[in-house]
């Protein structure tokens, strides 16, 4: 086995040394352009001559997935651009070749300040940034059937998996809707990467408009999102043209500063926090082997453990509906200002972000006797698919967008809300440390994870703050 890996291992890291053209080459022509070569008959005063080198991206592709992830975890163990720190201690020998010239807090920088870190330009580029030959941006239209399902391709074959292959995270045109397209979206933020030969899809960062306080200060700005690179094309410096050019189309409107969120170290994460698991079907999450569930727990046990009660409790609890808009815009605005970072909705957004949408958002309200509104709770839904399992397909996670109470126990409501997370056919509930979380995470055992998330600001110093003063949530 190790000898094997050495060997494929060494045709992709030669090849991956070379410049671009190659690579454009493969994905351009693809697997058709391959399949037609290997067919044609070597002819006969040719067959002495030494076999030509392989195309490595057919020999990849010719291997099992969970093979092809060992090689991509070893290319990035020996690159000779290392991937980004995950802890704020490796990060300390680390250096960041593109964020270093960026607009963002030194990491290790004691910040006391409050304030944009460049002056806003006074003329913003008109170009786009340049890419390799061979490679054009493309601005999505994703009121385009198609245009919609090759992002939902690119993502869910090239967006995070469980480190160890089990897990493939699936995005569905109605997930994506939500996500890109709130109130005042523009689809010059959704910028993509295609290859010129075949017009494939190989790149992807999008950005929305948002409106965020930062400790006193309110600003326009955009939420970064979805960053993708295909996984062939990892580590050739790609994403820093995507960050710039996303910028670019930013400031082009006028605004200087983004929220974004990263698994990686970065400089400097305003907040860095903890994400916590709820099992719901702990049955099915011991069968597709997932992490983290405490493996000391046999299954008797964990049924016994994580059990929840059939019917919710909450007097008045039920789903949002239109009408509700307006009392939930009030409840989380009285809310978000208790934070050091939150965001500022309008009714529109409420509406977008918040109204039960089949499969990608969840959210209940309780009503209290006199008719107002008191708590809301909700969570959007993220999908995986589980690979190579004999029995499961399919994994489906909760993901604790908001819970803004004033009537009832924030243990209560989350309780009520596992209950009808569980009801609707989530196999877990996750939730980040952030805003009162914390209140109730370990009571309703939750498990914490080793999985941190980090925030940042572009453009923007300020001192850090912890995960409990972080009143946003940033769905991607
Ligand atoms: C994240 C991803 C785009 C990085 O691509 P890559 O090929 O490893 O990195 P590139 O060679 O293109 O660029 C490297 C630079 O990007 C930065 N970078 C890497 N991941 C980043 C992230 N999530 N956010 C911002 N910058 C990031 C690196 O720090 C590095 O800059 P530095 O020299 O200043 O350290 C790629 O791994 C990917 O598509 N992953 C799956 C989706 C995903 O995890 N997206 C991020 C969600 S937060």
């Amino acid at each position: 086995m190790c000898l094997r890996f050495t060997l494929y291992f060494e045709d992709w890291h030669l090849f991956t040394m070379t410049d671009s053209e190659p690579l454009d080459k493969t994905l351009a022509e693809g697997d058709g352009a391959r399949g037609k070569k290997s067919k044609r008959k070597l002819k006969k005063e040719d067959a002495w001559r030494p076999a030509p080198p392989k195309d490595p991206f057919a020999l990849l592709d010719s291997l099992p997935e969970k093979n092809q992830q060992e090689i991509q975890k070893a290319l990035h163990l020996f690159s000779m651009s290392p991937t980004p720190p995950k802890t704020l201690h490796e990060a300390k020998r680390y250096t960041y070749q593109f964020w270093d010239t960026q607009p963002v807090p030194k990491l290790g920088d004691n910040i006391t300040a409050h304030g944009p870190i460049i002056e806003a330009a006074l003329s913003v580029r008109q170009e786009p940034y340049s890419l390799p030959a061979g490679f054009s941006w493309d601005t999505l239209d994703l009121s385009t059937q198609t245009v919609m399902k090759e992002l939902c391709t690119l993502l869910s074959e090239n967006y995070m998996q469980e480190d160890d292959n089990t897990m493939k995270l699936t995005f569905s045109p109605e997930y994506l809707q939500w996500l890109l397209q709130p109130p005042n979206w523009l689809s010059q933020w959704h910028c993509g990467v295609r290859v010129d030969a075949n017009n494939k899809l190989v790149g992807f960062i999008a950005a929305v408009p948002a409106d965020v306080r930062v400790y006193e200060t309110q600003m326009q700005m955009v939420q970064v999102k979805l960053l993708c690179v295909h996984k062939k094309l990892r580590l050739k410096r790609m994403t820093p043209v995507l960050i710039r050019e996303v910028v670019r189309r930013v400031n082009q409107q006028g605004l200087g500063q983004a929220v974004y969120t990263a698994a990686v170290v970065l400089p400097t994460p305003l907040s860095s926090c903890r994400s916590w698991h709820r099992p719901l079907n702990p049955q099915k999450l011991m069968q597709v082997n997932y992490p983290g569930l405490r493996r000391s727990m046999n299954l008797q046990r964990a049924l016994k453990f994580f059990h929840l009660p059939e019917v919710t409790k909450t007097r008045g609890l039920r789903p949002m509906t239109g009408e509700d808009v307006v009392g939930a815009h009030s409840l989380l605005q009285k809310n978000s200002s208790r934070f050091d970072l939150s965001t500022i909705l309008s009714l529109q957004e409420v509406e977008h972000w918040l109204l039960p949408r089949e499969n990608v958002i969840d959210t209940y309200v309780v009503e209290g006797d006199d008719g107002t509104l008191t708590d809301v709770v909700s969570f959007y839904a993220v999908s995986s698919n589980v690979l190579n399992h004999p029995v499961h397909t399919e994994l489906r996670a909760a993901h604790l967008l908001h819970v803004t109470s004033s009537a009832t126990h924030p243990a209560d409501l989350m309780e009520d809300a596992l209950v009808l997370a569980k009801s609707k056919g989530f196999d877990i509930l996750s939730a980040l440390d952030v805003m009162d979380n914390k209140s109730f995470l370990e009571k309703l055992k939750f498990n914490a994870t080793d999985k941190s998330l980090h925030y940042y600001l572009y453009n923007w110093m300020c001192p850090g703050t912890r995960p409990d003063k972080v009143g946003l949530v940033l769905p991607s």
